[in-house]
């Protein structure tokens, strides 16, 4: 664990961490396995994209009952496993903190590889995307798991809220799609569309309890550097910050 996360955030981060930072900061690490299955797409799918059809059942285990997922979905979704554990985590941190929930607002819920899991843990559920393709296949997708689930069209970066500290967010953001570069030190700010700093300060007059999955490669002192700019008026003495490192085969895959 160590060499990774020193391969990952550099050394003067990880002082950074012990040293400045005005709230609690916990870097957890979490393993799943899977076998993927190489087989011949039986449904078109452009070339760029054909090898992630080996994951079909990683990403959705009921694929096979009508699953329906765009260009985009297909290598951006939250896989089932991944999202169920993320769920349940945050289902169980509500309970021990006796957050009386509001409403959990995913606010770049895709075609729903999060949300469904989360309508599964989470009654009062709203998914937010501005692509309408994504939210008919969420809506789709959730059938397939007995799931309704709220959607509303809109740019997250618009949608009007009241701060209200019994909202959770849920934020997984693009990273570029394709063009995602795993090998370089992954700016927050300009490789990400909205950047991130547009995208916390939006959440942040929403809530201060906010799930935002990452690409493995930032930099943590950017993400903190962030985080202080765009919650000034926030006390954080009562929040903390947990980073949880999500291994794929061994692979470090990404961060929530
Ligand atoms: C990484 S995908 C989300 C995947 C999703 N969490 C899942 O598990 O299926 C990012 C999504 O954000 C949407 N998106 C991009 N910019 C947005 C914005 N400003 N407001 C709302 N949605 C946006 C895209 O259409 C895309 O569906």
């Amino acid at each position: 664990m160590e060499q990774q996360l020193i391969e990952y955030f550099p050394l003067n981060t990880l002082m950074l961490i012990n040293g400045s930072f005005p709230m609690p900061l916990m870097i957890t690490k979490k393993l799943f396995n899977t076998q993927y299955e190489k087989t011949t797409p039986t449904i078109q799918m452009k070339k760029k994209i054909r090898k992630f059809y080996h994951k079909r059942h990683f990403l959705f285990k009921k694929f096979d009952q009508g699953i329906v997922l765009d260009e985009e979905s297909w290598y951006s979704v939250v896989p089932e496993e991944v999202a169920s554990y993320i769920a349940e985590r945050l289902h169980k941190r509500i309970n021990d903190q006796k957050i009386n929930i509001k409403q959990i607002i995913d606010g770049f819920c895709g075609s729903g590889g999060l949300a469904i899991q989360l309508a599964h843990k989470f009654n009062n559920l709203l998914c937010i995307d501005l692509d309408p393709i994504k939210l008919q296949n969420l809506k789709a997708n959730s059938l397939i798991y007995q799931k309704t689930i709220q959607t509303q069209l809109n740019d997250f970066l618009l949608f009007e809220c009241e701060f209200d500290e019994n909202i959770i967010l849920t934020l997984c953001p693009p990273w570029g799609g394709l063009n995602y570069h795993k090998k370089e030190v992954y700016d927050l700010e300009k490789d990400m569309t909205p950047n991130l700093s547009d995208i916390l300060r939006k959440a942040f007059s929403i809530s201060c309890n906010i799930v935002l999955q990452l690409p493995k490669n930032i930099s943590i002192s950017q993400l903190i550097t962030i985080i202080q700019q765009q919650s000034q008026d926030l006390n954080f003495k009562r929040y903390s910050l947990e980073i949880e490192m999500i291994y794929i085969n061994n692979q470090i895959s990404q961060l929530f």
